[in-house]
């Protein structure tokens, strides 16, 4: 369900409506759970998106600044390997936008070239998409910006209509919310509604010791810790909640073997919480975890694993200057 952000309040009101629903029962099923376990998509309501741009800005998390290497000190290599034809017009579709610093890079090398064709960022925020709007309106008044607001699962449809080459971006890592089959499942559905020849470019965190990834999700200034914890914060406002944030502990993992870093809020006691909106009590026990997030590490057998399932093949991968971060880029055939 995607539109355009000028599309009437109606539709906002029913999807913020559902988007409630939504939440009410994924942490229902998700504290019913043993052990119990929050999806990290709520993370991000308007307090989660302004501790994550703190988060990207932190000297720890190394991700944003890694790839932002890549966008600016490898623009011509990215556009090199994405075969565009300046003749033809195409779309840029970005899955997740935020603020958009890291594509800007790309946007202005493709303006400066005369290349032909739409931005079109995608996000669940509108006032992301708002903002991102008007900064590209100011600093490149001739690219072409068309924003999309919504869950990009549900945007994979609406893509079909156009038949104009496109190039997706999926940047920051941000698969690495997904299990590996989840991976799968999404690259393939996006690949069905994709044309020949059409481009993912896929950026993702590579495995790397645990002294580098485990403080990205730790940090000195507990940040990360204010972001996991939101989540109950949320619950309790959103849902009625009376989660005391004193009883409980933001606990990251990460372990190399498998390439993946895990995020839990810990019971520090033996409590009882209750949730008006499910009308249910739920029980902890003293060092009792929800498991909240994971961020998956990659290397090339990962990414071949998970792309030899759809219809896409591997073309190349760029890296940045410390080759902690790639960025791959993946032809639909
Ligand atoms: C936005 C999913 C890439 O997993 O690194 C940052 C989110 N979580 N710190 C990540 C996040 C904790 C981030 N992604």
């Amino acid at each position: 369900m995607i539109e355009t952000i000028k599309t009437k309040v109606e539709n906002q009101y029913k999807q913020n409506l559902s988007m409630l629903e939504m939440f009410k029962s994924e942490v229902e099923s998700g504290l019913n759970s043993s052990p119990k376990t929050l999806p990290s998509k709520y993370f991000y309501d308007k307090k989660g998106d302004a501790l994550f741009v703190e988060i990207m800005n932190l000297p720890e998390y190394y991700l944003t600044r890694s790839e932002l290497d890549i966008f600016q000190n490898k623009t011509q290599q990215l556009i090199d390997v994405l075969d565009l034809n300046p003749d033809t017009y195409f779309e840029l579709i970005e899955l997740g936008a935020g603020d958009g610093l890291k594509t800007k890079k790309l946007l202005r090398s493709l303006d400066a070239q005369n290349f032909k064709f739409d931005y079109i960022p995608i996000d669940i925020s509108v006032n992301a998409l708002k903002l991102l709007e008007q900064d590209l309106d100011r600093a490149l008044p001739n690219v072409s910006v068309k924003t999309k607001h919504g869950d990009y699962f549900e945007v994979l449809g609406s893509l079909k209509k156009s038949k104009k080459p496109k190039v997706i971006l999926f940047l920051g890592s941000n698969i690495g919310n997904m299990t590996d089959e989840l991976a799968t499942q999404f690259i393939y559905n996006l690949g069905t509604n994709l044309q020949n020849g059409d481009k993912l470019l896929l950026g993702v965190d590579l495995i790397k010791p645990k002294k580098i990834v485990l403080p990205a999700y730790n940090d000195s200034k507990g940040i990360t810790a204010e972001f996991n914890l939101n989540l109950l914060k949320r619950i309790n406002k959103e849902l009625g909640g009376d989660f005391n944030l004193d009883n409980f502990e933001h606990r990251p993992e990460y372990n190399e073997a498998e390439g993946i870093a895990k995020s839990f809020i810990v019971s520090t006691v033996h409590q009882k919480v209750e949730i008006k909106a499910l009308k249910k009590t739920y029980e902890f026990a003293k060092g009792e975890s929800i498991h909240t997030e994971i961020s998956r590490k990659y290397n090339d057998p990962i990414i071949e694993k998970i792309i030899s399932k759809t219809d896409f093949g591997l073309k190349t991968k760029i890296m940045d200057g410390k080759e902690y971060f790639a960025d791959y880029i993946l032809t639909r055939h």
